[in-house]
Parts: structure tokens; C-alpha cells; sequence
């Protein structure tokens, strides 16, 4: 049994996740982590919401609650949404939580101890209008790379280059918009990647079988320009991590906290041991996880994030944990993702532009948001939601293709042969090139869902769907049972196995239905088709069943054009 530790991008706090931002992690993590545990393997799924930094203060700010209350109040409802699209984390965790405190000053202390981290005496942004420092993310301005007029502080949203404030072109503080700043002397610690470079390198140039997207945002920034930096990596606030070197205080850093971005990859490994508090499990049971001398050596890690996300967990969280000279896991494979715009334009969150995740719930089933986003995963390039596609694959694939295939063949059997498998009848050349085919669809979709290649997995599934449908039109039960009803019995007991079959392999992409056809199917038999003739005889003759509730209807053309009117405007 293999041992599958899987993470996705933890989320900031300050507000409900689009369709964007699920799709660039949290939904694939899950996709991945279903299927590793339908085929037998240990899996340890972690998420957690990322708390510090000033999008949690701003968001707080604007809500006009203290920043605590404002994360513990967010939390909750982002479980809760994730619940709602049955993300299935084995915990949901919080940056902002007493083991990551921990683990932060832990590491740092690490790190300093390796030589790694500079006390830097720093001329910092002060903005007179505000009375006080301005952390990257309260500067915008315009991009030196790119032009971008927008750019944050501390990283270009349009071209992902990260910033130093002082780059930027005409800032100004986004808590005011005053232009009044200037700049101060103040202490900082510097994490010293540049130091790694070269062992970064040879780790990156190792990883043949990441995705480009991957090595190539990595590449770039350990290449280009002046190379890889090093980084600030505290900051003048209040919220965050207290500056510690392990237990001790820092001389000269007191009042200060780390960088919401040493902290928040930190919360990766501090999540393990918030769920084993949970539990009441001991510390062992996370280390196994994450400690290549605690048994982490078996461990597959694979992180899955947005393309925005490379940077930092191809290198800077990756000095974190090779700098601190402890055992640590290392992620062996990153999954990472283009965007997915919204209908001609971009998701956005500042500007409430798209549909979020509360919304799509409210509107539709998550099954429904979950096959189209997966199958439309912006993989090899950015992908765009628009009504219309979403419409028609929903129609198609869902409704017509598998939703249709249950309903006939229950419904069929349920008039010729009642709520019963029935029995009779043997298998046929017909039946003998169906169970090929789909041996070799299965083996070609396990080998996608095994190397995360979302569409192409999500096409070799829908093409599964579509055999059983072929297999039914030609048998024609139909007919067949004017003439031969044994034979008819033996196609219609094929078919109602192929629902278990389609319920079992589904599973990852829509657990709802999935678990709904089980269920009418009387079943709880989820053995993987390893042997695909064996799985389709799982349902013996005489096996009750009950004919489904619609599993998947249709969109209609006017809930199309009504929810693309709802959701033109800005969300407030
Ligand atoms: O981009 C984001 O949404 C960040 N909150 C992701 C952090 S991932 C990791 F470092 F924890
Ligand atoms: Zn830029």
C-alpha cells in the first residue's frame, strides 16, 4: 500500500473563494486524493486557511471586526463550503494555529542556526498618511517588469514576477491612497536563498515528470535577472507569528512577525499535527507524514496550487525545509495550474467578479461544478468558464451521456423485469469486445488520474460513459427480449453492472452521484475493476435495486440566460 501525503494551496482568509480558485487547487487535491484511497492507498489530505498578512488585516478592517474573530468567523464558513463541494480533507486546518506558531519560530530558529537568515537593517515604506509601516501588500503601483498598473507590493499579479515595493512605479498606500510616504529605517531578517541556489538547481533539473509549468516558473526565477533573491521575511504588524528563534526571543525583533509566506507553507506541516490533536492521536502519527526518520521515507508528497503559487514552494519553502538540516519530507511532485478566466474576462475577488463558491452551491449540486471545472482544468493553458459551455456540458455529459444510461436501463428492467438483477442468459461476442474495451479505457484513465492529468482523465471517463451507452444501443435489450428474453436478461444485467462500475470509477469526480447510484444500486461493494470482467459481474442475479431519482438533470436555456444575467455585475 502506498503512502499518498497530498496538500493544496491553503487559502487566504479574507473572504469565499471563487470558481478560480478552486479549480487551481483545492478541487484537483481532492480528485487526486479520492482516487488514491478508492485504489487501496494511505492518503493524508491537508487544507487549511491562510490567516496572517495584511489581506486578513485589510479584510477585517473593512468587516469591522478584530482580525481574530474576523479569521475564526471565516474559517468556519470556508469549512463549511468546502464541506458543500465535499472536498475531503482529513483536516482543515489554520495558519494562525498554536502548532504552526511552533513550527514557525522552530524553524527559524533552524535556520538561523544554519547560517541561513541576516539581520538586515532595512529602509522600509512609511506612510506619513497612515502612520505607519506599509507591508507589500498595502502598496500598489505599476509593474517595472510588465507595466501592469495594478501591481501589488510584493508580487505582479499580471506577470508573477515578485516585488519589492521600492520597485514599483508611482506607489501608493491601498489603506488610504495616500501618495505621502517615505521611507524609514527599521530591522528585518532576511532568508538567504541565494546561498541554495545551486542545490535548488540540481533539485529542480532532477523533477523530469513535473508538469512545465512547474520547473519553468521555478527555472525563472532561479535564472533570470539578478537570479534568485533573498527575502525579506518579516514584517512590521501586529498579526502573524511573533518573531522567535525557537523558544527564545530575538533581540531586536520584538513587536515584529514573520512574513505571512514563511509562515503560511509552515501550516503544510503544522496542519498534520493539528489533526492528530484532533484526534487524539500523538505525535508520531503526523511525524510518520513528515519525517523522513519518523517514516516519511515511504511518503509520496504531492502539492497542488496555482501557477501564481510556483515560486514559494519551489523555492523558498523548499530552503525552509532543506536549510533547517533536519529530516524533513520534501514535496516530490507539484501540480500546478493555469488560470481559469470568467467569461471574456478574469475571476476576481478585489472586484467581486465571477461566480464564488457559496453561489455556485446555491444555484446548482457540486457534483455539477465539479465535472465541469475538472474537465475543463486549466492545464496546458488558461481555460474560461462561460454559461454557454458550461450549459452544454453539463446537458451532455452528465444528463445525456451517464444520467440517461442509469435511467434507461433501471428503468427498463424495472418494467420487463422488475426491481431484481435478472438472471438468465450468457455472455456474447458483443459483451466479450465491451469488457476489451473498457480494460483498455480503464488502464488509460487510471494512467491519467495516476500522473494527474485532469481533462484527459475526465475525457477517458466520459468516453467509459459513452461505451455503455454504444453497448446498450446495439444489444437492444429492447428487442431482444421480444425474441430472447434470457438474452435480454444478460445485456440488462451487464448494464446495471456498468452502474456500479461508472459509480465506482466516478467516484473521485462526482462522489454525490456516485454514492447515489451505489445505494440504488444496493450496494457498497467499491472494489476497483482491477479484473473489468470480474467487476461487472459483482451484482449477482436476483441482487434488488431501485430505479435512481434523476441523477443529473438539464439546464435549461433560461436558467442559462438568468444566472448569466445574475452573475454579470460585481458581487459587493
Ligand atoms: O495564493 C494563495 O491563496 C495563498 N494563500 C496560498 C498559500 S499556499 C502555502 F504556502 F501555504
Ligand atoms: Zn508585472
Amino acid at each position: 500500500m502506498a503512502r499518498h501525503l497530498i496538500t493544496s494551496a491553503i487559502p487566504y482568509i479574507n473572504g469565499i473563494k471563487h470558481l478560480g480558485n478552486l479549480v487551481g487547487s483545492q478541487l484537483p487535491a481532492d480528485l487526486f486524493a479520492r482516487f488514491q484511497r478508492a485504489r487501496g492507498n494511505e492518503v493524508l489530505f491537508l487544507c487549511a486557511t491562510d490567516e496572517h498578512g495584511t489581506p486578513a488585516e485589510l479584510a477585517a478592517a473593512k468587516a469591522g471586526k478584530p482580525v481574530d474573530e474576523y479569521c475564526a468567523e471565516m474559517w468556519g464558513i470556508q469549512a463549511e463550503i468546502a464541506k458543500g463541494f465535499r472536498l475531503s480533507f482529513d483536516h482543515f486546518g489554520r495558519s494562525s494555529s498554536e502548532q504552526n506558531r511552533k513550527l514557525t519560530q522552530h524553524f527559524a530558529g533552524r535556520l538561523a542556526a544554519e547560517g541561513l537568515i541576516e539581520e538586515v537593517t532595512e529602509n522600509q515604506v512609511y506612510s506619513n498618511g497612515d502612520g505607519r509601516f506599509l507591508p507589500d501588500r498595502y502598496i500598489e503601483g505599476t509593474c517595472p517588469n510588465c507595466g501592469f498598473e495594478s501591481a501589488r507590493g510584493d508580487q505582479c499579479d499580471n506577470c508573477t514576477k515578485q516585488l519589492d515595493p521600492i520597485d514599483l512605479i508611482d506607489a501608493r498606500s491601498t489603506i488610504s491612497g495616500s501618495t505621502d510616504l517615505e521611507r524609514r529605517e527599521t530591522k528585518h531578517l532576511h532568508l538567504r536563498q541565494s546561498l541554495m541556489k545551486d542545490q535548488l538547481n540540481d533539485w529542480i533539473e532532477s523533477k523530469h515528470d513535473w508538469p512545465i509549468l512547474t520547473t519553468s516558473i521555478a527555472k525563472k526565477w532561479l535564472h533570470d535577472g539578478d537570479g534568485l533573491q533573498d527575502r525579506g521575511i518579516t514584517r512590521d504588524l501586529s498579526w502573524g507569528v511573533p518573531v522567535k528563534k525557537g523558544d527564545a526571543d530575538w533581540p531586536g525583533m520584538e513587536g515584529k512577525v514573520f512574513y505571512v509566506w514563511f509562515d503560511a507553507p509552515i501550516e503544510y506541516i503544522a496542519c498534520a499535527n493539528e489533526w492528530t490533536d484532533a484526534k487524539g492521536l500523538s505525535d508520531a502519527d503526523w511525524q510518520r507524514w513528515w519525517r523522513t526518520d519518523m517514516g516519511a521515507q515511504d511518503v509520496r508528497y504531492t502539492q497542488f496550487m496555482g501557477k501564481d503559487n510556483v515560486p514559494f514552494h519551489t523555492l523558498s519553502f523548499p530552503v525552509t525545509i532543506l536549510g533547517s538540516g533536519e529530516p524533513w519530507k520534501l514535496v516530490d511532485y507539484i501540480k500546478s495550474f493555469n488560470y481559469l478566466n470568467y467569461d471574456g474576462g478574469q475571476f476576481s475577488t478585489s472586484r467581486g467578479r465571477g461566480v464564488f463558491m457559496d453561489q455556485a452551491l446555491e444555484i446548482l449540486p457540486s457534483d455539477y461544478w465539479r465535472w465541469w471545472l475538472l474537465s475543463h482544468a486549466p492545464e496546458s493553458s488558461d481555460s474560461e468558464f462561460t454559461w454557454e459551455n458550461f450549459q452544454s456540458s453539463v446537458n451532455k455529459d452528465l444528463a445525456d451521456v451517464l444520467g440517461n444510461f442509469v435511467s434507461r436501463v433501471t428503468k427498463f428492467c424495472r418494467s420487463k423485469f422488475g426491481e431484481v438483477v435478472p438472471d438468465g442468459g450468457t455472455w456474447g461476442a458483443p459483451e466479450q469486445a465491451l469488457i476489451a474495451e473498457l480494460t483498455t479505457r480503464i488502464r488509460a484513465y487510471e494512467g491519467h488520474m495516476e500522473a494527474m492529468e485532469v481533462r484527459k482523465s475526465a475525457s477517458e471517463l466520459r468516453a467509459i460513459w459513452a461505451a455503455g451507452n454504444e453497448y446498450l444501443q446495439e444489444a437492444a435489450p429492447w428487442s431482444s427480449f421480444k425474441t430472447d428474453p434470457d438474452q435480454a436478461a444478460a445485456q440488462i444485467r451487464m448494464a446495471l453492472n456498468l452502474i456500479r462500475l461508472y459509480a465506482v470509477l466516478s467516484e473521485p469526480f462526482i462522489p454525490d452521484a456516485s454514492a447515489a447510484l451505489m445505494t440504488a444500486m444496493q450496494t457498497d461493494d467499491d472494489t476497483w475493476p482491477d479484473d473489468v470482467a470480474a467487476a461487472l459481474g459483482a451484482l449477482p442475479a436476483g441482487l434488488g435495486f431501485t430505479v435512481p431519482e434523476v441523477t443529473f438533470r438539464k439546464i435549461t436555456d433560461d436558467e442559462r440566460e438568468d444566472w448569466q444575467t445574475r452573475f454579470a455585475g460585481v458581487r459587493d
